[in-house]
């Protein structure tokens, strides 16, 4: 250990001692650098939340519009060639309770693009299954347009 000379102990009391304002420099540069952290950490958060924005924007915008999935004009097409016999204009010759309209599909839990696929695809009582019929991007096409019609059209 190094043996502090009585020199240096007599300059370190004098400093201390005669320079009361160097506590308050002290403490104020303590205040601006902790607001300085809390500026850059701000900042640094802002960033993050907007990069977070953009990518949720992102997804969003390339995962979430299922509706717009498929292609409603070529749908109409499958429309006509598969579905039209019982359903013409969004009716259902079959069942006529659970038609292709709006009202029905919203009452029924039909009014996504995730369960018209399914119900297309398996099938269900009196409606034919169309798997091993139709290409999964088909039945997609098809339900896409269905879902055009019903809420957007109103099968007009
Ligand atoms: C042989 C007749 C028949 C054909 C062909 C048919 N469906 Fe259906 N569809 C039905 C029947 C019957 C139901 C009611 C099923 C049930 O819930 O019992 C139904 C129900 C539906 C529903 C749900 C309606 C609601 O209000 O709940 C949708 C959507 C649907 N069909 C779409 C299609 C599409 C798209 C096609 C062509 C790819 C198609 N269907 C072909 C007979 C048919």
């Amino acid at each position: 250990m190094e043996i502090v000379s009585s020199d240096t102990i007599a300059k370190f009391d004098s400093l201390s001692f005669d320079d009361e304002s160097r506590e308050d420099r002290e403490l104020q540069k303590k205040r601006d650098f902790r607001e300085l952290a809390f500026f850059v950490e701000g900042t640094r958060m802002k960033k993050i939340v907007s990069v977070l924005l953009v990518g949720i924007a992102i997804f969003t915008f390339a995962f979430g519009r299922p509706a717009l999935a498929g292609d409603a004009a070529k749908g109409a097409r499958i429309f006509a060639a598969n579905c039209a016999s019982c359903h013409a204009g969004g009716r259902n010759l079959v069942q006529a309770n659970k038609s292709l309209k709006k009202a029905d599909l919203d009452k029924y839990g039909m009014n996504s693009l995730d369960a018209i696929v399914n119900q297309v695809t398996k099938g269900k009582r009196a409606m034919p299954a169309f798997k091993g019929r139709l290409t999964a991007d088909k039945i997609e096409n098809v339900a896409t347009y269905v879902l055009q019609q019903a809420n957007e059209k109103d099968w007009k």
